[in-house]
C-alpha cells in the first residue's frame, strides 16, 4: 500500500461492509449516516495507529457533500482518492414493485456518486 502513503481519502459508506474494512487500511475522511458506528471505527483506527475524521453524510444531499469536501480540504489542504463505495441493493421480485426502494437506490448509488465533491 506504499503507492496510497500520504494520499488523503475520502470514503463514503465507512460506517459498514466494504467501506469500513477499507477504512481500516487507509488515511481517511471517513462519510456515512449512523454517527455511532463512525465514532467506533474512527476510535479503532486511532488505537491502531491510523489516521481519520469522520463526518455525518447522506450522499444524496448535495449540500452534505459539499460540505463533506470543505471539511476535507479544512483538515487535510486536499483530497487525493474519493471512494464512492456508499451504496445499496435491497432485492425483490419486479412484481412486488417496491418503486421507493427502487428510488432510493437510484438516489445513493446513482445520484449519490455524480453529487461527488467536485
Ligand atoms: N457485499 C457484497 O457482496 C457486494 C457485492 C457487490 C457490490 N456491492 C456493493 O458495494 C457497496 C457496499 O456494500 P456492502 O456490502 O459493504 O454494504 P453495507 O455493509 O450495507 O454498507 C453500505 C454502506 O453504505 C452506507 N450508505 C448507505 N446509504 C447511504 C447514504 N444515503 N449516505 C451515505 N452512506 C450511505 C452505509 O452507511 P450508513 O447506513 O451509516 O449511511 C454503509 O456504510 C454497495 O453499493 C453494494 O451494493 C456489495
Amino acid at each position: 500500500m506504499s503507492y496510497i502513503q500520504d494520499k488523503v481519502v475520502i470514503i463514503t459508506g465507512a460506517s459498514s461492509g466494504s467501506g469500513e474494512a477499507t477504512a481500516k487500511k487507509l488515511e481517511l475522511v471517513l462519510a456515512a449516516r449512523r454517527e455511532d458506528r463512525l465514532k467506533k471505527l474512527h476510535q479503532e483506527i486511532k488505537n491502531n495507529g491510523g489516521r481519520a475524521i469522520y463526518k455525518v453524510t447522506d450522499v444524496t444531499s448535495h449540500e452534505q457533500m459539499e460540505e463533506l469536501a470543505a471539511f476535507a480540504l479544512k483538515e487535510y489542504g486536499k483530497i487525493d482518492v474519493m471512494v464512492n463505495n456508499a451504496g445499496l441493493m435491497p432485492l425483490s421480485p419486479l412484481y412486488e414493485k417496491k418503486s421507493k426502494e427502487w428510488d432510493t437506490m437510484v438516489d445513493v448509488n446513482i445520484k449519490g456518486v455524480l453529487l461527488r465533491t467536485d
